[in-house]
């Protein structure tokens, strides 16, 4: 039935389907029509190994106190248990930074925060760089947004930076950060993070500074832009366990407000645990039990094992297109690949070429933004086994 309800217009200026589901429907036809193909998958940065031993036993301890009329929990609460935000405040105190436990917000993961913490913005212009994890710029253009791209590429290793950008005045801007980055891998160094939090300050900006793969940073790159000085003024910090713990399924990220933001008199912490608490229920005890457990000391170093696997698989991509003389960035302190596409093939182009040629499933550049066109992504969240397969037969065709 045709409705007279006025619906969202703004839903009609994003892509009509979600990136990686554009990507699953594609390769599924490809296996319907070839299904004794053996595909294999480096594509969405899907985890591929089983929960740590330490997380699986925290669950099935709280699985058993669910069982059990005294131990058994209904709501949580919907910041997360005191004894999660005291853990996630402990992870941080691993590189030096100092939050306390209410400044932390557990919820089912950074995607939804992502997405969720728009409602809070009125009408500023969005800086968000291209190429760009889709759920930054779709959920700002969902919601009217005006969004202005942050261009970046291989001259200035696809790290977005304020200096030379035209046209910025000193009014506040809402900026998206990923650091390491999804698509690209390029990581943050201090210095390039601190022009970031220099502007925000002097333009009374606020930078949303998403750190979900900060898991895969051995070196002295920040794994927190609250390890900037000044960033606490400035920022807000969305993270997960979904790549550092396998969480991707089990759900499980937090948002850290820092008390001191606010605008024009309003905090904005304030104004996150209003929507929380009006829009959102919490996450399992069983999930915040575990996610616990992931981040203690015995669950973290178990974590930080497979965390490594993954990145042997990265540097396994890497090492095949230092090879064949192929410019990319991450594969180190990231476990994603963004690599040229070769022979001028478009991002698409080589998507199709390596599924048909390969059997093998990337991500498309163009899907992450229009500085992403001639890209290509590949992740280290395959199988030490599948992943040498991949490479072994992208080698052959490239
Ligand atoms: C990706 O492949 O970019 C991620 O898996 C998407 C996500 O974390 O939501």
């Amino acid at each position: 039935m045709e409705l007279n309800v006025k619906l969202n217009e703004n839903f009609g200026r994003v892509a009509e389907s979600y990136l990686f589901s554009d990507i699953a429907k594609k390769v599924k036809a490809y296996s319907a029509a070839h299904p004794e193909k053996k595909i294999i998958r480096l594509g969405i940065g899907d985890v591929t190994l089983p929960l740590a031993p330490a997380v699986i036993s925290a669950m099935q301890k709280a699985t058993a106190e669910m069982g059990e009329k005294e131990t058994f929990r209904g709501y949580a609460p919907e910041y997360g248990y005191a004894f999660l935000r005291e853990a996630i405040r402990r992870h941080y105190e691993n590189f030096g930074v100092c939050l306390s436990d209410d400044e932390i917000y557990a919820s089912d993961g950074a995607k939804c925060d992502c997405g969720n913490i728009v409602e809070l913005f009125g009408d500023n212009e969005v800086l968000i760089p291209d190429p760009v994890y889709p759920v930054y710029l779709d959920s700002n253009v969902m919601s009217g947004r005006r969004v202005r791209l942050i261009e970046t590429g291989p001259e200035n290793g696809f790290l977005p930076s304020p200096d030379g950008l035209d046209g910025l005045d000193s009014k506040g801007y809402v900026i998206y950060l990923c650091s390491p980055n999804n698509p690209t891998g390029a990581t943050f160094t201090a210095e390039g993070l601190k022009k970031w939090v220099d502007f925000a300050r002097e333009s009374g900006s606020l930078i949303i500074y998403d750190s979900a793969y900060e898991a895969f940073i051995f070196d002295d790159h920040p794994r927190s832009i609250f390890e900037i000085e000044g960033a606490k003024e400035c920022a807000v910090e969305i993270c997960s366990l979904s790549k550092s713990a396998g969480f991707t399924g089990t759900r499980c990220g937090w948002t850290v407000i820092p008390r001191g933001i606010s605008s024009g008199g309003t905090y904005l912490y304030k104004m996150w645990e209003r929507r929380q608490a009006t829009k959102y229920n919490g996450i399992p005890y069983v999930v915040q039990r575990a996610a616990e457990a992931a981040l203690s000391p015995e669950g973290e170093a178990q974590c930080r094992e497979n965390v490594k696997y993954y990145l042997r698989n990265a540097k396994t991509i890497a090492a095949m297109l230092d090879e064949k003389g192929i410019f990319y960035t991450g594969g180190s302190s990231s476990p994603y690949v963004w690599m040229k596409c070769p022979g001028g093939m478009t991002s698409w182009e080589f998507f199709d070429f390596l599924l048909d040629r390969a059997n093998v499933v990337g991500t498309p550049g163009a899907g992450f933004g229009r500085c992403g066109e001639g890209y290509f992504r590949l992740t280290g969240f395959g199988s030490a086994e599948a992943t040498a397969e991949a490479v072994d037969r992208i080698s052959k065709i490239i």
